[in-house]
């Protein structure tokens, strides 16, 4: 249970070498700062527009059915991630919260991204929650704030664990990347959205910084908690399943008339190759030193997104 700060005995900026400012989590603040400061009101979606109009019934569904998947998405990941913020912060890992801050500011920019597609592409004002298949619900609706929310009574470093591989590796590590990596594809190769396209790669840029710092919090948690390599292990695995479902699920509802050349093998590929490489980032952390944590922490996840 959290019991409550009454008073500050001391401030880390204002203790003798207290503050960090070579901590990785200042390093993706720095590039947050760089980076993350794009305006989704300011994207042109003109020729959206245009295109919404020409596109055929089934391609205008399945454009609707992404972007109410990834509108939900941004939505849980802006409400659920204050327990994590608050948990960092309780812990006095100031570098830490300050990225936090820009990465919740980030999400909610991605909410806003794409209710305005919604509202000015798409005009879909009715109720999407259709859209949002079982497995989907599995995650978004449940596994997610269940996860986060726990925090708020449990802090331990096991329940950080499980709140941060569903947030940051499966469904920003999974879900986010290959939902956004495989619609920029496929409307880039239709030649459509360009606007779409455009907000989709700024919000890839963003959400490499977010994984970056899952990677870095269940490293360091992993280095510094004998028993939360095991709850890792477990959290990921029983996460395939409905993560992989939500892929599949986008799929069945078309019956093999999927447009825009998107196919669910490459899909499917793409996410499991995501899940295989944090997996494997996470399971070198084990053999690795706090030292080497915080010397890595920002560096793979970021080299390949710029
Ligand atoms: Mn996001
Ligand atoms: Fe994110």
């Amino acid at each position: 249970m959290i019991t409550p700060i009454e008073r500050h005995e001391q401030f880390i900026t204002t203790s003798a070498g207290g503050f960090n400012r070579q901590h990785p989590a200042m390093r993706m603040f720095q590039k947050a700062k760089q980076l993350g400061v794009w305006d989704p009101a300011s994207i042109d979606f003109s020729q959206d527009q245009q295109d919404w109009q020409q596109m055929s019934e089934l391609e205008r569904d399945v454009a609707l059915r992404l972007v109410s998947l990834f509108q939900a998405g941004e939505e849980s990941v802006t409400l659920d991630l204050l327990p994590l913020v608050m948990t960092v912060a309780r812990e006095g890992r100031l570098e830490e919260e300050m990225f936090l801050t820009a990465f919740l500011w980030e999400e909610s920019k991605h909410v806003e991204f794409m209710r305005r597609y919604l509202d000015e592409v798409a005009g879909a004002h009715h109720d999407l929650s259709h859209y949002h298949s079982p497995s989907y619900k599995t995650i978004f609706y449940e596994e997610l704030p269940r996860s986060l929310n726990r925090l708020l009574t449990d802090p331990s470093p096991t329940a950080q664990a499980e709140a941060s591989v569903t947030y940051n590796m499966i469904v920003e590590g999974v879900l986010a990347e290959t939902g956004y990596y495989a619609s920029f594809e496929a409307f880039k190769r239709s030649n459509l959205l360009p606007g779409f396209t455009q907000g989709l790669n700024l919000m890839m840029r963003d959400e490499a910084r977010h994984i970056a710092y899952g990677v870095f919090l269940l490293s360091r948690l992993i280095v510094e908690h004998e028993e939360v390599w095991e709850v890792v292990q477990q959290r990921m695995m029983t996460l395939v399943p409905p993560a992989m479902g939500v892929v599949q699920e986008v799929f069945s509802a078309y019956d093999g008339e999927m447009p825009y050349g998107l196919t669910q093998d490459e899909f499917l590929g793409y996410a499991m190759n995501q899940f295989d490489r944090r997996y494997q980032r996470l399971e070198r952390a084990k053999s690795q030193t706090l030292e080497q944590i915080y010397r890595i922490a920002d560096q793979t996840e970021e080299a390949s997104s710029e």
